[in-house]
């Protein structure tokens, strides 16, 4: 079949990479996608959020099926979109409806679907502009750390967590009467502060069956020891070492079941990724949040595991047949260390030229800010690559990655020497 990838990073080089490697894909596009993905795909100039020229690209070639890296397609409601069209509601997307987006496009809708489906997860509230001064007495009234989330997409910043209940206080005016991140944080959800280690699990579901896919755990400070400002995410390792048999259980019982029943309880159409952010509290795992589509760089460390035809695992997740695929997971770990230009997550130049891909050995680099300029690959964001190992155990995928991170070069390139120091 001919498909479609909507997004530029290194999920969906990583994407690309693994359909390119399945026989049922014939013809591979993305959109708008990257140095790394014009190697596997013909790479598309279209942006992700322009639906009407996504539409005009996906019937000239007679696209069968797209895939939604990133968030706000999603959220924007590209699935409907595609649903409600005369010409395109035979292709089949991979991603939920807009409605089902919303757990990842309004945390206050997510903490609603979690309490009425019985799954853990902090306890809170949420207030508006008009609820404020509720908002600032029930401050009062918990304990440090205060955790303020704003309600709708920030572009990860929307998170904010304080030692001081008078910053507290600031930071909800702020976000309430300010508008700090604009419409998303017209409502602010107040919750609980859980303290444990965390880590992630993905859900490929159909909105009946599912499958869980591996586990992973990412880095999202900028510098070691999880210090500095927060990023898309500077490493990733899968499995996730402390996730062990009995722990998975629980995740499954009290988490991923409880979920997918809620979607059909609550009649949400999702054929999709579900991406769980977990806190591990004492031996027991809490929801932080849930994500519409794969992690940036959880992916990086999760495809490369999967041993299964991925596009006929979307094939039958489009199709409602789930039920009908048994996954394949390659024992090996996996670890991704990114790559990133000097001053990410703040200011950072473009366009200085990368090398040395030709002499790493045994590591994959999948490509993120990447482009190409007069024919050579050039950087084009704040992450870069990811460069990803596979071996017996994690520590040893590290030092792979390391190991090949040595003989790549850009100006001011950066990265954390640390990944999977806590584990
Ligand atoms: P999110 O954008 O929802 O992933 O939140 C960003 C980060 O904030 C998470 O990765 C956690 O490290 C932290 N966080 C979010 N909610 C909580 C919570 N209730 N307790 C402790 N940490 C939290
Ligand atoms: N790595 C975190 C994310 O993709 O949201």
């Amino acid at each position: 079949m001919n498909i479609l990838i909507l997004g530029s990073g290194g999920r969906e080089h990583t994407f690309a990479w693994k359909f390119a490697q399945s026989p049922l894909c014939r013809a591979l596009f993305v959109a708008p996608g990257n140095a790394g993905t014009s190697q596997l795909a013909t790479n598309v100039a279209i942006n992700v959020t322009n639906f009407e020229a996504i539409k005009n690209f996906v019937v000239s070639a007679k696209i069968n099926m797209v895939v939604v890296g990133p968030e706000d397609p999603l959220v924007l409601g590209i699935y409907d979109f595609f649903s409600n069209d005369d010409a395109l509601k035979e292709v089949m997307l991979i991603g939920p409806s807009k409605h089902g987006a919303q757990l990842e496009g309004s945390k206050e809708f997510a903490k609603e679907f979690m309490q009425r489906h019985n799954i853990p997860t902090a306890a809170y509230r949420s207030f508006t502009k008009e609820t404020i001064l509720d908002g600032l007495a029930y401050l009062k009234s918990t304990k440090a750390p205060y955790v303020l989330k704003a309600d709708g997409l920030a572009a990860g910043k929307g998170v904010v967590i304080l030692e001081h209940l008078e910053q507290a206080k600031t930071e909800l005016k702020s976000m309430l009467l300010d508008e700090k991140f604009g419409a998303a944080s017209k409502t602010v959800v107040i919750e609980q502060f859980l303290k444990g280690i965390e880590l992630s699990v993905f859900v490929l579901t159909d909105g009946k069956n599912y499958l869980t896919l591996p586990t992973a755990k990412d880095y999202k400070r900028i510098s070691e020891g999880d210090k500095g400002l927060n990023t898309g995410g500077m490493g990733a390792i899968s499995p996730v070492p402390f996730a062990d048999e009995a722990f998975m259980q629980k995740i499954e019982n009290n988490i991923v079941i409880p979920t997918i029943n809620g979607l059909k309880k609550d009649a949400i159409t999702y054929k999709g990724f579900v991406f769980i952010g977990l806190i591990k509290v004492d031996d027991n795992p809490f929801v932080i949040e849930y994500n519409v589509r794969m992690g940036d760089p959880e992916t990086e460390v999760i495809l490369p595991r999967i041993k299964t035809d991925i596009v006929r695992m979307l094939e039958a997740t489009a199709k409602g047949t789930l039920n009908t695929i048994s996954l394949e997971i390659d024992p090996r770990a996996a670890t991704t260390v990114m790559l990133v230009s000097g001053g990410y997550p703040e200011a950072y130049d473009k366009a200085l030229h990368i090398t040395g891909f030709e002499n790493m050995e045994g590591s994959m680099a999948f490509h993120a800010g990447t482009t190409l300029k007069d024919g050579k690959i050039v950087t084009n964001g704040g992450r870069v690559l990811a460069v990803t190992s596979l071996e017996e155990d994690y520590k040893k995928a590290l030092k792979k990655s390391y190991q090949n991170i040595e003989k790549i070069h850009f100006e001011k390139m950066y990265y954390r020497k640390d990944i999977g120091f806590d584990l």
